[in-house]
């Protein structure tokens, strides 16, 4: 936050008088209604979303963030196969009933735990026509305040405050923020890349284009967007606007590179720990670190796994 008599540290940021209740982000937006091809057949009847990652959906991961970083305001865009969804963050009566005559507290905590995490709204997205398409769904609920939006199947380290420091970045900024991670030149490609100009600060810069699977050799960098943003809501007008591309979806990268051209896009460089779950290798690696990093599993699981290794060497 910049206070008063503080000279800012780079021309183009703005300064808020107090503290901006306007440009305060206070809502989530977790879109969570993709097909999740990638992950058939498990996901013919499941969102990918509510895969578990060791004992929890990943998406319950996601909304934990988002409640970190000080929003406990979540709007989740489901599409098919929302039921589940919903059952997840709402009231078990049956369980917890069975579960206190048990008296099993522990367990009796890890069920109530998700639907006392966050106040959790949800729109439906009928026809899955692309992240951008998703995040137009959130329009009413969100109105004219800045937002954030998580992908449900992309997980931030608990150790690594993105999300805080993306939100922090917006107040001293303005505009909308993206994360980019720094990937090898030749997975540049698979992804959306930014191309980007220093500011006085370390880890932010300004994004001045966005690339969607840039040709390989043509990247404008090796940064690429991971799945949170802290959205300026002028992005939903542009999205109004915004033809289908790519596989007929409205893509939110193609919004956000206008909003980038007008130099109202930063970055934020991110050096932690990301693990996507939306694809099966990831996902295995996803779950491994995991379990290898549970107190409760540890101990048995690492000794196991190596074991394993060794035997397939
Ligand atoms: P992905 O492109 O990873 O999801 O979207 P997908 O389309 O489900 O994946 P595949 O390629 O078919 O396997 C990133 C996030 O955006 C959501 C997804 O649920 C995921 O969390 N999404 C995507 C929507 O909510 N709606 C869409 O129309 C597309």
């Amino acid at each position: 936050m910049y206070h008063p008599g503080e000279r800012p540290r780079d021309a183009s940021i703005r300064v808020w008088s107090m503290v901006d209740t306007a440009n305060a982000v206070t809502k989530a937006v977790v879109p969570a209604a993709g097909l999740g091809t990638r992950f058939l057949p498990a996901t013919k009847a499941t969102p990918k979303e509510m895969l578990p990652v060791v004992d929890k959906p990943a998406i319950q991961y996601v909304v934990e963030e988002a409640v970190a970083a000080g929003l406990d305001d979540v709007l989740l865009i489901t599409g098919r196969s929302k039921v589940s969804i919903e059952n997840h963050f709402d009231r078990a009566y049956e369980l917890e009933e069975a579960l206190t005559a048990k008296e099993d507290w522990d367990k009796l905590a890890e069920v109530r735990a998700s639907s006392e995490l966050a106040t959790v709204h949800y729109v439906r997205q009928g026809d899955p026509k692309g992240l951008g398409h998703a995040v137009l769904c959130s329009a009413q609920h969100v109105g004219d305040e800045p937002f954030a939006v998580l992908l449900g199947d992309d997980l931030i380290d608990v150790r690594d405050p993105l999300l805080t420091q993306m939100i922090d970045v917006r107040q001293r900024y303005g505009g909308s923020v993206v994360a980019l991670m720094e990937v090898d030149p030749e997975e540049v490609a698979l992804y959306g890349c930014a191309a980007i100009s220093p500011t006085n600060e370390d880890d932010v810069v300004t994004v001045t284009d966005l690339v969607e699977k840039p040709v390989p050799g043509s990247a404008p960098s090796r940064w690429i967007i991971i799945g949170r943003y802290v959205c300026d809501p002028a992005v939903y007008g542009i999205l109004r606007e915004t033809p289908p591309g790519r596989g007929g979806e409205i893509q939110l990268t193609d919004a956000l590179k206008v909003l980038a051209r007008q130099g109202e896009v930063r970055g934020v460089l991110f050096h932690g720990r990301r693990y996507d779950t939306g694809n099966k290798l990831d996902y295995l690696r996803t779950m491994v670190q995991f379990a290898c990093e549970r107190p409760d599993l540890a101990s048995e699981f690492i000794p196991w796994l190596r074991k394993y290794l060794d035997g397939i060497a």
